[in-house]
Parts: C-alpha cells; structure tokens; sequence
C-alpha cells in the first residue's frame, strides 16, 4: 500500500452501546459505491483494526474493477481487544452499532460477511440498513456464498489449464486442495465430477473423514504444497507463499480463492521466475461478491448472476494472455486491468 492517503472516507467511531472500536474505510467510489466485509477480529490495538481496513479496502477496490463490477472498495471492521470477553450481548451491540453507521454511508458503502462474521449476523445490521448483503434467504439475501465462490473458482481453474496445459478439461489431472471448508470442498467435488484426481488436506482432522468418503485423496498439511500435482489450489488461509515455499511447489498452476496468498507482493516474481503461473487469488475468488451484488443490488436472476461469475473464466484468460505478451506477471496485468478501468471512470468524472 502505498505511503499516500489514498482513500476517499475514512470513519472511525466508538460504538454507542458497545463501547467498541468501528471503522469504515472508503477506498474509492470512482466505479459505484463502495463495497467490503464486515470483519470482527482481535488486534493488539484497534489501530491495527484501522490498518487492516486501509489495505483491506485498497484490494476491494482493484478486485472489483478487474472481475468487470461498477463497485468501489470499503471494508468495516469491528476491532476486539485480546482481552475483551465476546458475549453474545456484546457481539449484537456491536453489529447493531456497525449497521447505524454503515446507514449513514446511505448506501455509498455496503457491506457482507467477512472474516469473524456470517450470513446471520447480517440480519442484525439489516435492521438498520438494507445494504448488508448475504444474509440467510428468509431474512431477504442470498446467504453463504462459498458456493458461487466455488463456481469462480472452477471457472478461473479451466481458464488456466486452457493456457498452462493447452486443454481446459482436468479430467485425470492431478489436484491438491489445501483447506477442504465451504469453498475447498465445493471445488474438490467438482473437480472429482469432472474426473480429476483429487487430493485435499486440511489442519482440522475432522475434515479428513468427510475428504475420504467423498473418494478424495488425503495429504497432510506439512507436505500439502509440495505435494505432486498439475494444479494446486490454497482454499485455506493466506500468507501461504513465500521465498521458502515457492522453491518446494509442484504443480505448474496455482489458482485458489484463499486471500492474500503471497506474503509479499514480488513473490509474484520468484513463482513467474520458477515458471508457475499463479492466477491472483483477488481474481479467482470473485466468485461470491460477483453473484451476491448480481441477485441482491443489480436484479439478476440465479441464472444471470451465475453466468456472470463463470465469466471469471474469460476474466482470467484476458490477465493470462496479457502478462504472456507483455512480459508481466499475472499479478501485474490483473492491476493493470482493474487500473485500466479506474482511469477511464476518473477521466469521464472529470468536468468539461
Ligand atoms: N467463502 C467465500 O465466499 C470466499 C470468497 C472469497 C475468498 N474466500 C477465501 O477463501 C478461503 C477459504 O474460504 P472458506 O469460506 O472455504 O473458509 P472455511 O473457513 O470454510 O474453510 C477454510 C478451511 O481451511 C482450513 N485451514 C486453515 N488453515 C489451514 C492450513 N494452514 N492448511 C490447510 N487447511 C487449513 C480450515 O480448517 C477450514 O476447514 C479463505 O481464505 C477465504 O477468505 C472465501
């Protein structure tokens, strides 16, 4: 992130009945208005609340511009002390003291679950505004969208075996899942459906159980990244590339939706140098966010919405055929891209 302010709004206020810190950082507005999760975690101290909002809503920005959204970047987070004990009690006042200031953004930010937050909790700040997307279909939203995340996720997969392997198909091609959750264990059903060999791997053990009876193969997560395969995809947690995993990965295609899968942005270089083509984890798990903001802001039908997230694929294929030409890496053309597109809108805002 760069030194500058770069960020249109930022509001940082102690919740009225919660006591507890809430940010709302506005990155940019120059597509549409501002979208990003809701985020409820501890930090040592709120302002690193406040940082991981800044960085937060900086990718907001760029991963809505390159999946083709007229959306700009925000993201609220809610900031617990390592001390502070999260009851129930507090959990409601703080989401109801988020939902009063994300309706005072009057739609100009809207946000959804993030991390620490879920579809029901959602419900709470639809009390105070509508603009709080994936809430659980009864309550009006469309609920998880790890499904619709999944589809991108197949979606940018093809679109990458297509340019690494010259064939889309993954039949009999090998895959390694890391973290078989709500996304992981969509894709490796699909996969397995498509009739590739899956591996999955996970640090919950429980999951283990249900990779087996879904015919999966099991890897444990030590040996997850330099296990062989064609195609490795990280659905667990990110920060998971770095100067001394890259060197130990297998498979010629990494393409996950696990966010912030580098744990520096010139790792970006080392994978291109090794000859791996690493589809920006931003790009491949747009999925969600591309289908939720169709069905619930833009009135698309399940179908429509759906049709939208498979274009990941051409999305993918475009940032691909970019960085082969241009000499760059995908992480580059993708920013290039969503750049591209950010100039364009602010030279038509500007007055004649
Ligand atoms: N759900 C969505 O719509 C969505 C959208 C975009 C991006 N993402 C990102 O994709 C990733 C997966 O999302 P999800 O919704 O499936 O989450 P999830 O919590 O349902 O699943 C993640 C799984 O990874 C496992 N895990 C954690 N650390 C691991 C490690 N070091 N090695 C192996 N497994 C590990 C967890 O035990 C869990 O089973 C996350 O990084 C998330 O931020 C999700």
């Amino acid at each position: 992130m760069s030194q500058a302010f770069a960020h249109e709004e930022v509001v940082v206020r102690r919740g009225r009945r919660s006591g507890l810190p809430l940010i709302v950082a506005v990155h940019s507005r120059a597509l549409g208005p501002a979208v990003g999760g809701c985020r409820m975690r501890r930090y040592d101290t709120w302002r690193d609340g406040l940082t991981d909002a800044l960085r937060l809503s900086e990718a907001m920005t760029y991963k809505a511009a390159v999946a083709g959204l007229d959306f700009g970047g925000g993201k609220s987070v809610i900031a617990l002390d390592r001390d502070t004990e999260l009851t129930p009690e507090l959990r409601e006042a703080a989401l109801e003291d988020l939902g009063e200031l994300v309706a005072s953004f009057d739609g100009s930010y809207r946000t959804g679950p993030d991390v620490g937050t879920g579809p029901q909790d959602m419900v709470v700040l639809r009390r105070f505004s509508p603009y709080a997307y994936c809430a659980p279909e009864e309550h009006g939203g469309t609920g998880d969208s790890g499904g619709p995340t999944a589809t991108g996720v197949l979606a940018a997969l093809r679109a990458g075996a297509r340019h690494v392997f010259g064939d889309a198909s993954c039949t009999g091609r090998t895959v390694v899942v890391s973290g078989y959750g709500s996304v992981g264990s969509r894709v490796a059903a699909g996969l397995a459906a498509e009739g590739a060999h899956v591996v999955v791997s996970d640090v919950d053990r429980s999951r283990k159980d249900a990779a087996l009876a879904s015919g999966h193969g099991w890897v444990e997560p030590g040996r997850a990244l330099s296990a062989p395969a064609d195609i490795l995809v990280p659905a667990a947690v990110g920060g998971v590339f770095d100067e001394a995993s890259v060197p130990r990965l297998t498979a010629p295609l990494v393409v996950g939706p696990a966010n912030n899968q580098l744990a520096e942005e010139p790792i970006a270089d080392v994978l291109a140098e090794r000859g791996i083509v690493w589809v920006p984890d931003y790009v491949a798990g747009a999925g969600g966010i591309a289908y939720t903001l169709g069905r619930e802001s833009d009135g698309y039908s399940h179908e429509a919405a759906l049709d939208r997230v498979e274009g990941i694929g051409d999305t993918v294929t475009h940032i691909l055929d970019l960085a082969r030409t241009t000499g760059v890496t995908p992480l580059r053309a993708a920013r290039q891209i969503a750049e591209h597109r950010l100039a364009l809108a602010a030279s038509r805002a500007q007055p004649a």
